[in-house]
């Protein structure tokens, strides 16, 4: 059911929106205040009633993330704040810190206290000028609030926050990635155990949360986690509270929209997106980032034995609730909420081997299986689009990226499988007739 909300985007489209004034004037820093009367385990139980899934792609429950951080440790506490988005058709993060920054700093201010953490950093991509200038904008008025510093709003519990620019790799975005980088060392991942709760900046427990995750957590404090929890259509599956959904691609109005959590596609794509560009057929959608497997629009969810799917069995694939675990159940994946939507004058071939180019591009290099992997179906799809592959060159994609999923360090190597197998298996008859026809019988279309 579309519920649109404003808890993050109350600001957007009014022109000082991204000040301390305007924060506060629409009762911002008032959920810090009740989180610092607590203690920090209580602050910890409120995010957990909360099911805040996080929002960076992976959806792990921020509160239970949270309580991972050791109690009683000689070394430093770090919240790490994730503002990379690099995922291809992600772009909901950077209108947090564009035009509602404060809502960040609040949520680590918060999330610092929780964890026992005294400093945050927001790792921000070098590109995203005007995110990191609104950012330190709303550092130093906070600071020179007292917001943060010595004793935050009077609290003896010093907090500060730092903006860290990172390159612009996409790897960077993965956590342990992240971290090194942070470190002024190489974006690449590293390998977990340990995960950053027990070792992650500089050695030290470290929670990494995604920017919309951490900027979320003030409206949590404001209206209390069960409230928040219940926003959501999905509450019963711990999938709380509200959203910010992107669509891009073939739609009539793309952007970033705010709703509570179990939006469907349909509602995404039609009511608030406006509907397919020109009109056509829908060719297909990616939910969540190039990550996640593209769905056809005449896929029904298939679930008739887990009672928790039942109510949506047999249904449309745009009527199920966009959710982590509905998703996951179908095969698919959320990832971060930000569709992308081709109609029918895209070609899927070109679309994949756009898609494929990127990962092959981004991949680190350090396990055999991605680098070798992207590269190898790059040049297959290269040769199918040339009309020059055989069939059994178009199967091995699928055995190429089977091999990658599973295989790697971090969770790159599934992101760049997955549109592999869905593309391929789903547009199946589209390969076929490139090879068949030596590519020639295709009107080229455009691609993602
Ligand atoms: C290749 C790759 C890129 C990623 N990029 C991002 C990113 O840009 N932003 C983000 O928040 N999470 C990204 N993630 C997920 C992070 O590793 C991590 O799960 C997330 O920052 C945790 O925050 P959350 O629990 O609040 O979602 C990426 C993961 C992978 C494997």
């Amino acid at each position: 059911m579309l519920k649109q909300t404003t808890y993050l985007s109350h600001s957007y489209g009014k022109p000082d929106g991204f000040t301390l004034a305007a924060y506060e004037a629409a009762g911002g820093y008032r959920g810090v205040r009740k989180a610092l009367a607590m203690s920090r385990e209580q602050v910890v139980d409120e995010v957990k009633k909360a099911h805040i899934r996080g929002r960076g792609g992976a959806g792990f429950d921020c509160g239970t993330k949270w309580s991972f951080m050791p109690k009683e440790s000689k070394k430093p506490h770090y919240l790490v704040i994730n503002a990379d988005e690099g995922e291809p058709g992600t772009f909901k993060d950077r209108t947090i810190m564009e035009l509602n920054p404060h809502s960040m700093v609040e949520g680590c201010i918060i999330g610092c206290y929780g964890i026992g953490a005294h400093a945050a950093y927001i790792y921000v991509r070098d590109e995203l000028h005007l995110s990191k200038e609104r950012l330190w904008g709303a550092i130093r008025e906070a600071r020179a609030k007292g917001y943060l510093g010595q004793n935050p709003f009077g609290k003896d519990y010093p907090v500060e926050i730092y903006v860290h620019t990172g390159a612009g790799a996409y790897i960077c975005g993965e956590e342990t990635s992240l971290l090194n980088s942070l470190e002024g060392k190489r974006g690449e991942p590293r390998l977990k155990p340990p995960f950053p709760a027990q070792y992650g900046a500089f050695g030290c427990p470290t929670t990494v949360n995604n920017a919309e995750t951490v900027a979320i957590v003030p409206t949590v404090f404001e209206m209390g986690g069960d409230a928040f929890s219940q926003l959501s259509t999905l509450h019963s599956l711990n999938d709380g509270g509200a959203r910010l959904f992107g669509v891009s691609g073939h739609v009539k109005r793309p952007g970033v929209y705010e709703a509570a959590v179990g939006l469907t596609l349909r509602e995404l794509i039609y009511d608030l997106g406006g509907g397919i560009l020109d009109d056509r057929p829908m060719l297909g959608v990616i939910p969540g980032g190039s990550s996640c497997p593209v769905h056809l629009p005449d896929e029904t969810v298939n679930l008739p034995n887990d009672p928790r799917f039942a109510a949506w069995h047999g249904k449309s694939i745009l009527d199920l609730p966009l959710g982590v675990d509905t998703f996951r159940a179908v095969g698919g994946m959320l990832g971060t909420c930000c569709a992308i939507v081709m109609n029918d004058s895209a070609d899927p071939v070109l679309a994949l081997h756009n898609l494929v180019r990127f990962y092959k591009h981004e991949s680190c290099g350090q396990c055999t299986p991605c680098r070798e992997g992207c590269g190898w179906v790059d040049r297959i799809i290269k040769k199918i689009v040339q009309g020059e592959a055989t069939m059994d060159e178009l199967d091995e994609i699928s055995e190429i990226a089977s091999n990658i999923t599973g295989n790697t360090i971090c969770a790159f190597g599934d992101g760049a499988a997955q549109p592999m197998l869905a593309f391929v298996k789903k547009y199946r008859k589209s390969f076929e007739d490139y090879v068949r026809t030596g590519g020639k019988s295709q009107t080229r279309r455009l691609s993602l």
